[in-house]
């Protein structure tokens, strides 16, 4: 899928389920690999960022079997069972999985170094790689503090108490999977709730993890017992239609089995604020998660000033958010999220020329984004090499007057290879090239 093109809908029907969750697929791969025994993952992302973990584990040694469709079969190789890869580990488009590995890898007896794409080798390594060496870990980047990373193993890990200056689950989790590996017991405090899947999913393989207040604090040389794991459908996919649906005048959509960890429903708490009709139904607990069904009807929209303390909890949902406050009466405002302009693409900027080009009244800020009510007529956009860029415009072509052109989609296959199909079934008007 190269260019999408999406035109105005007459209404979005239907009850489905979007692919796994990201980051609970990546971290599956990493603790099932690291625990004693097999674990069994059902409702695994395949697509390519998760499959880029996948495939860092398998060169690392771990026999990882395909049994159906997201369904995985990972022998487990113990805490320190991991050999030396062959070559280089890409990892693609994927953030996580350099963020999170270089914790893993910094444990290691072996050297490894950890590559990706043009646009992840220009993000920011230094908020993992400061508290590493301050643990003792050997890595090296560019002068700029970039990928590839060169660890050297073998070095011994110390705990460190660490106070992180930025909301970020990647940085936590990076160094919550050192400290496994470190000596002594890693605190690490985060200045707001974020993602909490790293905690839960070390629970879940018997591992003792404590969290008082923000603090979350673990102790090194224990080891991990094989779990199964059934991945909910990804909060962050079902973003897309929760917004397209709230937007297209005689819409009712049912998302199936989405993953709605508190630390991540920040969408839906901004989307009710707006006036939003969501409901969230069926609300079980599987295997640590909190899941629903959740079940969007057609709603006028009005703007707010968008609680600090909800960034983090929504931080991937803000391109398509931005849609919803483009559509909606009055002024939103969105501040304290900086941590956009350091995703995939600079989300503030690239969202914001974006929103101009299509005729929406939107104003970058240094933090976050004002947008007024405005008419979307349409246009053409880059996607910037970001996947929730290109579907964001997506849903914002379903209010627009001439459709939107958006070149570049292909990294769509990073997170959601089947959001056009999808998006079509329900009522999407896409044309695809
Ligand atoms: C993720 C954490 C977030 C999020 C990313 C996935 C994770 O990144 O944006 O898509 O799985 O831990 P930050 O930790 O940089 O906020």
């Amino acid at each position: 899928m190269k260019t999408l093109f999406s035109k105005k809908s007459a209404g979005l029907k239907g009850s489905f389920r979007v692919p796994g969750d990201k980051s609970i697929s990546h971290r599956s791969i990493m603790l099932g690999s690291l625990a004693d025994g097999i674990t069994e993952v059902s409702g695994f992302l395949e697509a390519e960022d998760a499959l880029a973990t996948l495939k860092a584990f398998e060169s690392m040694g771990v026999k990882i079997e395909r049994t159906g469709k997201g369904k995985l079969r990972i022998h487990g190789v113990g805490i320190d069972g991991l050999k030396k890869p062959v070559g280089d580990i890409d990892v693609g488009n994927s953030g996580t999985s350099m963020r999170l590995l270089a914790g893993l890898l910094a444990g290691q007896a072996f050297d490894s170094v950890l590559t990706g794409d043009n646009s992840l080798t220009k993000r920011p390594m230094r908020r993992v790689l400061d508290p590493l060496s301050e643990m003792g870990a050997v890595v090296e980047s560019s002068d700029k503090g970039t990928s590839p990373l060169k660890i050297s193993g073998g070095a011994p890990l110390q705990a460190i108490d660490y106070i992180m200056p930025m909301g970020s689950a990647q940085v936590k989790s990076c160094l919550l999977l050192a400290g496994l590996y470190a000596e002594g017991e890693t605190r690490v405090t985060e200045p707001a709730i974020t993602r909490d899947h790293t905690e839960r999913m070390l629970k879940g393989f018997g591992y003792t993890v404590n969290r008082e207040g923000n603090t979350i604090s673990l102790s090194g040389g224990g080891r991990l017992s094989a779990a199964s794991i059934d991945v909910p459908a990804d909060i962050s996919s079902a973003a897309f239609f929760i917004v397209a649906a709230c937007i297209v005048p005689d819409s009712e959509i049912t998302l199936e089995h989405v993953g709605v960890n508190p630390s991540r429903t920040g969408i839906i708490d901004i989307l009710l604020q707006m006036g939003a009709n969501i409901e969230l139904t069926n609300q079980r607990t599987v295997g640590g998660e909190l899941v629903a069904d959740i079940v969007v009807k057609s709603s006028e929209l009005h703007g707010i000033e968008i609680p600090e303390e909800l960034v983090p909890l929504a931080i991937d949902e803000f391109p398509v958010l931005f849609i919803a406050a483009a559509c909606a009466t009055g002024k939103t405002i969105l501040t304290g999220a900086e941590e956009l302009r350091v995703k995939e693409s600079d989300r503030i900027q690239v969202m914001a020329d974006g929103l101009q080009a299509i005729g929406v009244d939107a104003q970058a800020t240094a933090d976050g984004m004002i947008i007024n009510s405005s008419l979307i007529a349409g246009g053409e956009i880059e996607s910037h090499d970001d996947h929730r860029i290109a579907m964001a415009f997506a849903v914002a072509g379903l209010r627009s007057e001439q459709g939107i052109k958006i070149n570049n989609c292909e990294n769509v296959n990073t997170s959601f290879p089947s959001f056009a199909a999808l998006a079509e079934q329900c009522g999407f008007k896409l044309d695809i090239a």
